[in-house]
């Protein structure tokens, strides 16, 4: 093996999602997954790609310094890509102070011990002295950009403006990076990404909590009036995006990566109605996973209840911000990356997965999702 990687939050969505690009993009690399398996986190997600050569786990807190100091120890790692963290806004306008611990500790952690590790002595100006070849790589995201209004586009030169609990510490995790670059010399990196969607994607979030909630016959909640813009990304164009960063980027450099795809959330929730109204009238086997049984008619599985209908409008999330549109242009001109997956054809894979999937959502929901669920929703 070439290379290998650490890779935190690797039995997250999106860490699940690059662990499994990586291995099957790169034959010399190894990968070595620290997870904390979190209600977010899930083994099962990683459990194939764990071949006990190429890929192995380790079940621990980015925050844990013993244990991370251990695991650089006992492996020659040339990469750290840093997933791990806790990812719902909804959570962190309900409990900050986690947000803070794992976003911004686990990140000065990780550094620290990248730094223990990495360094061979210091210069004449008491810098480290880096070995060559090692990056250390924060997953960051639009958010840290804070709102915008009706027009205008996020680039990485726009001020970081936060507004929530988890944008904000997301962007003091950045900070924290950027400012181990400059005190330390260290090798890092930064993405900042717009919002993802696809396979393994919790269902706490807009679009799988959507699906979820069609084939179980529920309401689907759509905070305030539903005109909130997000720019989707399909998450293997991001994992990509990643990769493409960790090979050619530059030391010290943060990337936008988007796909210039907004859409408001009324949009994306109708068009995900009519999609599984679509799937389902084409191809009747797929009623087999609708959970409310007693929505269906005998005899022939009667699916018109599967309509706008079930869209209901609740209390808007405290400092909703309004709008995120990403710029890729630098990632495009100086990596060559563009997303290639249009929405159209992202959000029909999304659904069929989800379709193909009800067993890892049972999963996933099994432990403490529905008084989460109960929770979070009863006063909307
Ligand atoms: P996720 O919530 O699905 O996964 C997070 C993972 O981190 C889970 O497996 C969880 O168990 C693990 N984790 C949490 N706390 C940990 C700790 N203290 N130590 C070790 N592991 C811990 O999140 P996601 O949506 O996959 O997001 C991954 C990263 O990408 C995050 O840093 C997020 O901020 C960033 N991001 C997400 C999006 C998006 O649309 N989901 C967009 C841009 C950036
Ligand atoms: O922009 C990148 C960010 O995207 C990531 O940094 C975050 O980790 C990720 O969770 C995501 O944040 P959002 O808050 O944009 O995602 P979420 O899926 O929670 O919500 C998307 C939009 O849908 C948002 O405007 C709120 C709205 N929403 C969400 C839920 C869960 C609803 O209307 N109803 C809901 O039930």
């Amino acid at each position: 093996m070439d290379k290998t990687y650490l890779v935190t939050g690797g039995a997250g969505f999106i860490g699940a999602n690059f662990v499994k690009y990586m291995l099957r993009e790169h034959s010399r690399i190894r990968i070595v997954v620290l997870d904390a398996l979190t209600y977010a986190g899930n083994l099962g997600t990683i459990l194939p790609d764990l071949d006990g050569s190429r890929c192995q786990f380790v079940k621990g807190d980015i925050c844990d310094a013993e244990l991370v100091e251990g695991l650089f120890r006992e492996h020659d790692f040339s990469c750290v890509v840093n997933f791990a963290a806790e990812s719902h806004v909804d959570r962190s306008i309900e409990n900050p102070q986690l947000f803070l611990k794992t976003n911004i500790l686990g990140t000065q952690n990780l550094l620290d011990a990248a730094k223990k590790h990495w360094t061979t002595g210091k210069d004449a100006k008491g810098y480290p002295l880096w070995k060559p070849n090692v990056r250390f790589h924060q997953v960051s995201t639009d958010e840290v950009y804070g709102s915008l209004g009706a027009t205008g586009y996020f680039t990485e030169t726009t001020p970081l403006a936060p507004r929530s609990p988890y944008s904000a510490s997301k962007t003091s995790a950045d900070l924290i990076v950027i400012a181990y670059a400059e005190t330390y010399k260290a090798p890092v990196t930064v993405t900042r990404c717009s919002n993802n969607y696809g396979p393994y994607h919790f269902p706490e979030k807009l679009i799988p909590l959507i699906i979820k909630n069609i084939l179980e016959g529920k309401k689907l909640p759509v905070y305030g009036d539903g005109s909130n813009v997000r720019d989707w990304l399909y998450v293997e164009d991001h994992c990509k995006a990643i990769d493409l960063v960790l090979q050619n980027g530059h030391n010290g450099e943060i990337y936008n990566v988007g796909g210039h795809n907004e859409k408001q959330n009324i949009e994306i929730v109708k068009l995900t109605i009519a999609t599984i109204y679509r799937l389902l009238k084409e191809n009747p086997a797929y009623r087999n996973v609708l959970k409310k049984k007693e929505l269906l008619a005998s005899g022939e599985i009667d699916i018109d209840w599967i309509n706008d209908s079930l869209i209901t409008f609740v209390t808007d999330r405290l400092g909703h911000d309004l709008r995120y549109a990403i710029d890729p242009a630098k990632i495009t001109a100086e990596l060559g990356w563009t997303p290639e997956t249009d929405f159209e054809t992202g959000i029909v894979k999304t659904i069929e997965w989800y379709l193909n999937n009800q067993a890892w959502v049972d999963d996933v929901t099994s432990g403490d999702y529905v008084n989460y669920y109960n929770q979070m929703y009863a006063n909307r």
